[in-house]
């Protein structure tokens, strides 16, 4: 019920554009890292110095409009220009929607190129994150069409797909962040049961961890990711093989304990003005994560 409000607040266009003009609020402060390029490299250093690894997300949703686009692809570009001027352990995550998916194909290839090769520059990979079903197959157009230029470039599987395995297998050779998924999808093609997509995410993890190329297990269950440790530890898979995953602001005492036990671990670093569809899916998620903004408002 309460997942289904976030949801549909998640979608709504109104909300998203209003909440731009008014800066980080509703205790977005604790899991979006800033609204600017300063406020993030800040972010990330705090957390290098850790031992932890980012990978940063210029937020933006909707975007329906070229120069919008054009401007999303320029603000991750001075991202990548500052990740190689200050020397941080840093890589992108960007949702192709922003960089006009949603527009036109051959549009947002062109963007999303023009990022994959400034990294590539710098020695600094590009994931594709996956959004909803409708935007599925284009995005993995996208990871093709780049892939026989770059190899600095990977994408997400989501494990409540039933077609998970299959898509994974298709993209084994690639450096594949696994996750739950965080869309509302139809039962035809979906798991809705937590049970089914908990044991699917296992199933692939185990799978593409002995026969993928790198694997980014990203997910804040502590059961997943103990049973990870056992299983890794059984399988002699080597360390540089895999990383945690976390989100900004979630766990933060894992996310220390996992990369102080010599784990690779990763934080996703959101940050921006476009802030408050990423926030409501964080509470459809989690409706416990209202804890987070009772706290901020509280703590004034
Ligand atoms: P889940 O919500 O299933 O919770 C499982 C259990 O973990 C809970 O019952 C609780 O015990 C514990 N737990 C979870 N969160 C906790 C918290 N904050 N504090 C304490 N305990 C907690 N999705 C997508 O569709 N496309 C994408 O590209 C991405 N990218 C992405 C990157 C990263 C780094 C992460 C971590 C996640 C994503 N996601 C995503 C989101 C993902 O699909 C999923 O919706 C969320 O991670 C929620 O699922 P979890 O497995 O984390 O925990």
């Amino acid at each position: 019920m309460l997942k289904d409000i976030f949801m549909g607040l998640s979608q709504n266009q109104f909300l998203n554009s209003t909440a731009k003009k008014y800066g980080l609020k509703l205790g977005a402060q604790s899991v979006v890292a800033g609204t600017n390029i300063p406020e993030v490299i800040k972010s990330i250093k705090e957390l290098n110095a850790h031992g932890i690894s980012c990978t940063v997300d210029n937020l933006g949703e909707f975007v329906f409009k070229e120069e919008e686009a054009t401007a999303a692809k320029e603000q991750i570009l001075k991202v990548i220009e500052a990740i190689q001027e200050n020397k941080v352990d840093a890589h992108i995550s960007l949702k192709p929607t922003q960089v006009g998916l949603d527009i036109d194909y051959q549009f947002c290839l062109n963007n999303v190129r023009e990022i994959v090769d400034r990294a590539h520059r710098y020695d600094i990979f590009v994931n594709i994150d996956m959004e909803d079903f409708k935007h599925l197959e284009p995005t993995f157009n996208l990871l093709d069409d780049l892939s026989l230029e770059y190899t600095n470039v990977g994408t997400v599987i989501q494990s409540y797909f039933h077609k998970a395995q299959e898509y994974l297998e298709r993209y084994k050779n690639f450096r594949i962040r696994l996750v739950k998924g965080a869309y509302k999808e139809s039962e035809e093609i979906a798991y809705q049961d937590k049970s089914d997509i908990d044991e699917n995410f296992i199933k692939i993890t185990e799978w593409h961890l002995l026969n993928g190329k790198f694997t980014s297990i990203a997910t804040h269950d502590h059961r997943i990711i103990n049973h990870i440790k056992e299983f890794v530890k059984k399988h002699d898979i080597p360390n540089d093989k895999f990383e945690f995953q976390m989100l900004y602001g979630f766990r933060k005492e894992m996310q220390l304990q996992l990369a102080s036990e010599g784990y690779n671990f990763c934080t996703y670093v959101p940050f921006g003005n476009d802030w408050y569809g990423y926030f409501m899916r964080r509470l459809a998620e989690r409706p416990q994560n209202l804890n987070l903004v009772a706290k901020q408002v509280f703590n004034k």
